[in-house]
């Protein structure tokens, strides 16, 4: 079994489906509303519990129902919630969420416990990054603490993830920690300098010249693309399934490449499983009810023809 820690943020989703998102100024009447644990951390550290790691999360949580409700959903689920702390000085970090006839998503968060995650919290976690293969991170928490935690996990032996976003200005000692960056084309865009005329090939590569071992480039129904560094760059497919609603899918994506490869798949094969997780995530509504158990990645690789992951 493979050990993932997962530092970041945790959230309680407010979804309205919409017949499509706000424009400024305007007021849409919208569909139902659902509420479901959420939060880029969160979500992560649920999914990788859900495809057999061993899985961990490092967060902050307010003294709220918010709070107790997430910390339930995640240790029924089997996620260590040991360095996940209670804090008395903001609330539970909330998202509103407007979701699309056709799934698509815009997400407006206020962070609230989640500022709190500090450098003290990423000492305190040293054992965890000791015992465990690898740790993820997203941009969701303050910069400096995902600086300092991915400094401090490799340093304990992980194979660091992140995926960043939302984009956020990274110093340039940064990227020399990171193994595996996971990116959208938006973010893309931001980290390689809004050069938007230049081609996806021309800006991943420029990132991995900073020292980024692995990029991978998400692009929604389009599949997506690997970099590795000094090595063989190659594209993968997404799965055709329908969409209802795609939040929480590049985390179920990031939490799926990161369990495959610390199993010792290649990184074809995980880029596969991963890809098969976050089309699963998009055929529920919600991030937490959505992120895809071992057995239904099985099925979905199964039903593609793929008979290798099995359990
Ligand atoms: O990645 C999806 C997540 O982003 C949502 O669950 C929301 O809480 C925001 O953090």
């Amino acid at each position: 079994m493979s050990a993932v820690a997962v530092v970041g943020s945790l959230n309680i989703d407010l979804v309205i489906r919409a017949p499509h998102c706000p424009h400024k100024g305007e007021t849409v009447i919208g569909g139902a509303f659902g509420m479901a644990g959420g939060g880029k951390g969160s979500n992560q550290a649920l999914a990788a519990a859900r495809l057999s790691a061993k899985s961990h999360i490092i967060g902050c949580v307010g003294s709220d129902d918010f709070g107790r409700r997430l910390k339930s959903v995640l240790t029924e689920n089997g996620v260590d919630c040991s360095q996940l702390q209670t804090r008395n000085e903001a609330p539970t970090g909330t998202a509103v969420i407007t979701v699309t006839d056709e799934g698509d998503n815009s997400i407006v968060i206020s962070q609230g416990a989640n500022t709190l995650l500090d450098d003290g919290a990423m000492t305190r976690a040293a054992e965890i990054f000791e015992t465990s293969d690898a740790a993820l991170f997203q941009m969701e928490s303050p910069a400096q603490t995902v600086i300092a935690g991915l400094k401090l996990s490799r340093r304990h032996g992980c194979r660091t993830f992140l995926s960043a976003e939302p984009p956020y200005s990274l110093p340039k000692e940064v990227w020399g920690n990171i193994d595996y960056l996971i990116l959208n084309e938006k973010a893309l865009n931001f980290y390689a300098g809004h050069k938007q005329h230049k081609s996806i090939d021309s800006m991943a590569d420029e990132i991995i010249g900073r020292g980024v071992k692995c990029l991978a480039v998400t692009r929604s129904s389009k599949g997506g693309m690997i970099f590795v560094k000094g090595g063989d760059n190659f594209t993968f497919d997404a799965f055709n399934i329908r969409s209802v609603d795609n939040t929480g899918a590049r985390d179920a994506f990031c939490a799926g490449l990161c369990v495959g490869l610390c199993e010792g798949m290649p990184i074809r094969r995980a880029a596969k499983f991963a890809s098969a997780c976050g089309a699963l995530a998009c055929t529920k509504i919600g991030a937490h009810p959505s992120m895809p158990w071992r057995h239904q990645v099985s099925a979905l690789l199964g039903e593609a023809g793929d008979d290798e992951y099995e359990l």
